[in-house]
């Protein structure tokens, strides 16, 4: 284990060249290699740039605006720039947060406080929407009303009019989704939320950022902003199609009186008046000059040629998938995600391995009611340069998946398995039975995945959580 606290100081080239070494252990963020977690735009120069100005601006912190106007003018910029971008208009206001699940958490917060009345909070999303509003409901204490989606996997504008009820505080929906990239019927479902005077906010944390340059680029996307009547929020990530370092989402209103519940303010202490917009109340700068930089730098045409390079990468994995026995694609490849699903005697999860073995590092998405698992992949502009590699790779990854053949599931575990059977040693002796290298870098995880595909999700996230668990550890 690493020793943070030595016993004397140790050089700075050294803790560099170590913290360089640990790194080696890590994914590559580089190289359109990897298709999640990571946003490459593929633009020289722009990593310095933003470490230049994270640097500039990293001991400056977002509690009070009034004594770091800095900040507050950087914040500006970064909401009027969005709201510029998603169909906003004089009254727009927003906040700056520190990430996707903030944006959203904040959104039902002001949504849930806007109707103090309601005693039994309700949120209505489609079973598509991201894991964050769970979160937030759970969180916030607000109950959640998941309707399934169509079969072409967008939300289901009837069904979700018809799951809100009197105590519906909020109806979601997302542009895109994240698991297969589509975008759901914004209109439709604003404008049934409207019709019962219920805010509606879209998820546009994945995908904000790329759409309306997508569109401009001739895409037939339908719309999806605070142009539509009856949106009353939006979320984008500035941290996934904007190309910032991490840490920085933009929360949009409509208008002011719709964000003001959002805020919390506390002066009932002996110390200072604490009015914070969002979550955190103490907030480094770094990641929002670092996002301004790259904002300013990228500019407007910067990003629609970011735009173009990644659908010129979507088409050419799509076309790859397509033209691969043992694959087929899953979702419509409308925006920037192609999913795709095994076929015939393809382990999807063996498959994945392969890829990954190649230096193709997917998302294995499990299986979810009325839909089979997929490998999702996430395409930034870095994948063009690197996506004419990917037929051959792949046609080569699905022979060597069909040769190893299927995984079994061990049904005998899996019975064994409940969540409340999980204990700490049981994950450990499991963690070690499957080859989970605990500290290492990933290894294969066909076996755990089918696992976990068999697992109903309780048991999911008791075993993962367990898991984690054991990495943090102490
Ligand atoms: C659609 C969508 N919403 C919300 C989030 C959560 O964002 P974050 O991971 O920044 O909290 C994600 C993350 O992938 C997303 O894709």
């Amino acid at each position: 284990m690493i020793d943070a606290l030595p016993a004397t100081g140790v050089p700075a080239a050294q803790v560099l060249a170590e913290l360089r070494e640990l790194r080696t252990a890590d994914l590559p963020t580089h190289g359109g290699r990897l298709f999640a977690y990571v946003y490459d735009p593929a633009v020289p120069g722009l990593d310095g740039l933003a470490q230049a100005a994270h640097a500039i601006s990293a001991h400056v912190n977002g509690l009070d605006p009034t004594a770091f106007p800095s900040l507050l003018a950087m914040e500006n910029a970064l909401v009027g720039a969005a709201a510029r971008l998603l169909g906003g208009g004089a009254e727009t206001v927003g906040t700056v947060t520190g990430g996707g699940t903030e944006s959203l958490l904040l959104a039902v917060k002001a949504a849930r406080d806007a109707r103090p009345e309601v005693d039994r909070p309700r949120l209505v999303i489609p079973s598509t929407a991201h894991a964050a509003f769970a979160k937030a409901a759970h969180y916030l204490r607000v109950e959640l009303d998941v309707v399934p989606v169509r079969a072409d996997l967008r939300a289901d504008p009837a069904a979700m009019a018809a799951a809100i009820g009197p105590d519906t505080v909020l109806v979601a929906a997302s542009a895109p989704s994240y698991a297969h990239g589509v975008v759901d019927p914004i209109v439709e479902i604003a404008a049934a939320a409207a019709s019962r005077s219920v805010r509606c906010h879209v998820d546009a944390c994945f995908g904000g950022w790329v759409l309306p340059y997508l569109r401009r680029l001739g895409a037939d996307l339908p719309a999806f902003d605070l142009s539509v009547p009856g949106v009353t929020s939006i979320s984008i990530d500035l941290h996934k199609y904007a190309y910032a370092p991490k840490g920085v989402s933009v929360l949009l209103h409509r208008d002011q009186s719709l964000r003001l519940p959002q805020y919390f303010a506390y002066a009932d202490w002996p110390g200072y008046t604490m009015i914070n917009p969002g979550v955190s109340s103490t907030r480094s700068g770094g990641p929002i000059a670092a996002a301004l930089a790259v904002l300013r730098h990228l500019g407007d045409a910067g990003y629609l040629d970011l735009a173009r390079k990644t659908r010129e990468a979507v088409v050419t994995l799509a076309a790859a998938v397509e033209a691969t026995g043992g694959v087929r694609l899953y979702a419509p490849t409308e925006t920037t995600v192609v999913c795709l699903a095994a076929e015939g005697e393809t382990d999807l999860f063996v498959l994945a391995d392969e890829l990954a073995a190649r230096g193709w590092h997917t998302q294995p998405q499990l299986a979810y009611p009325g839909m089979e698992p997929t490998i999702h992949l996430t395409v930034t502009a870095a994948v063009r340069s690197a996506a004419t590699d990917f037929a051959a790779e792949l046609a080569a990854a699905v022979a060597a998946t069909r040769a190893r053949g299927p995984i079994e599931v061990p049904q005998d575990l899996l019975a064994a398995l409940t969540p409340e059977a999980i204990t700490p040693e049981l994950i450990a002796s499991l963690a070690e039975g499957m080859g989970l290298a605990v500290g290492g870098p990933p290894g294969p995880m066909a076996a755990v995945n089918t696992l976990l595909n068999a697992a109903p999700p309780r048991l999911r996230e008791a075993l993962l959580t367990g898991f984690l668990s054991l990495l943090q550890h102490p």
